[in-house]
């Protein structure tokens, strides 16, 4: 019926409406939903809108979609969008720190409340997930992803795309996924956002392309093309990567949409005029167009000098209208304009709670000497540094329906928490010592209030504060505005003013504990001299206050694995877990410099905090390693099993990760990839034996022909609690 219902459409279609289809203007406002100078009602009335993106509320919404299937010809209903990206208004933490749950089904959920919630509001499709693998924390949109690991990304991309679609898209709940941006926009030159990118398919194939297409393989229904360009092509006019790897090679069926005016900047990019670029756009298979208006302006005149044929307009404005009648706004345009859910399953407590136990799985714990925390619900806390009271700072970037008026500050979630501790709290500092991170960068209007009074009034207040203290939170970092769309960095330290500030916090001699706030790995070494505690808390939603604080005094033992390397220098930077051994390996672990060897004079190779790592109130211990056999065929599995030990004094969960190394191959193998992982709660002293299979098509990559290989030969597994673990066995494949 769908094949039949759409043929029909198309057939009653002019090709004015047919364009129509093809055009995705923005709201204009974010948040108000009002349209600015574009004339959108008079536009959807005369049928050249296909949808809408970001425009806040039910009744807003209602009335848009009036027009449309009141007033156009066809009545053709409108496909609403938005950035749903970590939530709505229940916001949970940035996709960064989701990630450092390492539980897909955490997150599944997630995206399900997230789901549940704009499509209360209207919503049905939502620009998410992002799946963009990077290796460069010095790119602000590594917050909106899963981090530097192929295999965990693509668990997670599926885990979302699930909660999203629920595999029906029909249903009220569901809204169709967006997978982005494809493809390697998280692998731009220099981490500089929009910049160049330039690799060999063999990088794409095996380390950059898996989670695209785990999304797509679960279901996805639409893909945004990204920004930049791929063997001097930008994506969004890129034949080879949009319908000979999207469409011919992964089967993808749903439609493609340009990122936000993807296609008439590739007039930039040097591609030629609006009409040459909308139409390089359409032939490589970019359906959509996000707010060029190249197609609307162009497209007809294409077709009538024989640059674009009718059948891909026809095909694009079929792609889109199945996508509409998949998720039954045919059936009923309205089904997500339901004032009563509205009122009642949005930001609901049951949803918040969710968020709170969410976020508190997000935290990593960096360093904990002396066991300083948790700390205990008594005596005076002196909570410091200018993220402690920004609630609205908690949301992180694209939590664009947020309500932080409501949220709570981590100093009022650790009162709320430890009723029986004295809070004090202190400013300390602005976010650094000029206003560049204030005024640079304020996409969402998220930026922090800066405080007028002089650097020293800042600090003096706050040593006065911590003189009352027995032990100091110094709650600094990145404000949610550096990280993000188009907040690149090329010093990821902490800024200046937040590093004295904490510098004269040590100095009191009492003992000092970071929450870090941030969107990427930082460069934290000073801090990691310094301190005797970081717990990293990312931006942890419209609950990070009171999550902070269920951590920091103990209520949550913290669980949260990186997933992504944090250097000890930029000057490490891409550095990642899962690299080549080169020819020039170092012989040694403990950083010391060998001449001819592949290191540096003047910093070591190791990152500070390796991929995988985070501690815990407690302590793991890991033993009995076994691989099943020692030689397995190609049809066969081999099964590693290890036990997990709790050996500390208080209940915990560890994430257990199974590393692969393939000793010997026709093209040269990572030192170790991830290949599984499990998270295990242990309750204190207990002990688990944890399983993971391994088949051929674990163990094959993409040779230089692009073609997926199993090759015989020895594999070593290590087994642990990071990217570094140590208990190996080795095990042979054989044809
Ligand atoms: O979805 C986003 C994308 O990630 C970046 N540019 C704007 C789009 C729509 O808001």
């Amino acid at each position: 019926p769908k094949a039949e219902f759409v043929n029909e459409l198309l057939s009653k279609m002019t090709l004015e409406e047919k364009i129509g289809q093809l055009n995705l203007p923005t709201s204009g406002d974010i948040t108000t939903g009002q349209s600015g100078s574009w004339d959108i009602s008079k536009k959807i009335e005369e049928g050249k809108v296909g949808g809408l993106f970001n425009i806040k509320g039910v009744q807003k919404i209602a009335q848009v979609q009036k027009l449309a299937v009141e007033k156009s010809r066809l009545k053709i209903p409108l496909v609403f969008a938005m950035d749903v990206i970590h939530g709505y208004e229940t916001v949970f933490p940035i996709p960064l720190g989701l990630s450092c749950s390492w539980d897909p089904k955490l997150i599944e959920q997630s995206a399900r409340i997230a789901a549940q919630e704009a499509t209360a509001a209207g919503i049905n499709w939502t620009f998410s997930p992002m799946v963009d693998l990077s290796r460069e924390p010095r790119w602000g949109r590594v917050a909106e992803g899963s981090g530097e690991d192929p295999y965990l990304n693509s668990r997670i991309a599926e885990a979302m795309v699930k909660g999203y679609q629920q595999d029906d898209l029909s249903k009220t709940t569901s809204m169709l996924a967006c997978v982005k941006h494809f493809a390697l926009y998280g692998a731009s030159e220099a981490g500089r956002d929009y910049n160049t990118v330039d690799m060999s398919r063999i990088r794409m194939y095996n380390e950059y392309f898996p989670p695209y297409k785990a999304a797509i393989d679960a279901g996805a229904g639409s893909v945004m093309a990204s920004f930049n360009e791929i063997d001097g092509i930008p994506a969004t006019g890129n034949k080879w990567l949009l319908t000979d790897v999207l469409r011919n090679k992964w089967g993808f069926k749903g439609f493609v949409v340009s990122d936000y005016t993807g296609i008439s900047e590739m007039i930039d990019h040097g591609m030629g005029d609006l009409q040459a670029v909308s139409a390089l756009a359409l032939n490589a298979g970019n359906h959509m167009d996000m707010v060029s208006e190249g197609y609307l302006t162009t497209l007809q005149k294409s077709l009538s000098e024989g640059k674009i044929t009718m059948a891909q307009i026809d095909n694009a404005a079929r792609l889109i209208l199945e996508a509409k009648y998949d998720l039954g706004l045919f059936a009923d345009p309205y089904k997500n304009c339901d004032e009563k859910r509205a009122n009642t399953e949005i930001f609901t407590q049951t949803n918040r709670d969710i968020a709170r136990k969410t976020a508190a799985q997000s935290f990593v714990l960096l360093k904990n000497d002396k066991q300083t925390l948790p700390i205990k619900k008594t005596g005076t806390i002196a909570v410091i540094g200018p993220l402690a009271e920004a609630k609205e700072n908690m949301g992180g970037t694209w939590s664009v329906a947020g309500k932080f008026e409501t949220s709570v500050s981590l100093v009022a979630g650790m009162k709320t928490v430890a009723p029986k501790a004295k809070i004090v709290y202190a400013k300390g500092s602005n976010l650094d010592y000029d206003a560049t991170f204030e005024t640079n960068a304020t996409m969402f209007g998220k930026t922090l209030h800066r405080d007028n009074r002089t650097d020293k009034q800042l600090l003096d207040e706050a040593l006065q504060v911590a003189s009352q203290a027995d032990v100091i939170v110094a709650a600094i970092g990145e404000s949610a505005e550096m990280s993000g769309e188009s907040s690149s960095r090329t010093n990821i330290e902490i800024p200046q003013a937040q590093k004295d500030l904490l510098h004269a916090l040590v100095k009191t001699g009492k003992p000092v504990v970071v929450v870090l706030f941030n969107g990427r790995p930082l460069v934290l070494v000073d801090e990691e001299k310094s301190v005797p505690a970081i717990l990293d808390v990312w931006f942890a939603g419209s609950e990070a206050g009171l999550a902070i604080a269920d951590v920091l005094f103990g209520d949550v033992n913290p669980s949260g694995k990186l997933t992504m390397t944090f250097p000890r220098s930029v000057g490490q930077i891409p550095i990642y877990y899962n690299h080549k051994n080169t020819g020039r390996p170092l012989g040694n672990k403990d950083g010391k410099f060998e001449k001819f060897k592949t290191n540096y004079l003047d910093e070591r190779n190791e990152p500070l905090f390796p991929f995988g790592f985070g501690l815990s109130y407690t302590t793991f211990a890991y033993g009995n390693l076994k691989v099943s056999a020692p030689k397995i065929n190609t049809r066969e599995k081999v099964t590693v099993s290890v036990e997990v030990s709790n050996t500390g004094s208080v209940d915990g969960a560890e994430v257990v990760q199974l590393y692969v190394r393939d000793l010997v191959g026709s093209v040269t193998r990572p030192v170790r990839e991830l290949k599984g992982f499990e998270k295990v709660f242990l309750k204190k002293g207990e002990k688990k034996t944890v399983a993971f299979e391994l088949s051929a098509a674990d163990l094959s990559y993409y040779d230089n022909d692009m073609n997926n290989i199993v090759e015989p030969g020895q594999f070593t597994v290590f087994v642990g609690g990071s990217s570094q673990a140590e208990l190996q066995q080795n095990f042979e494949l054989v044809k």
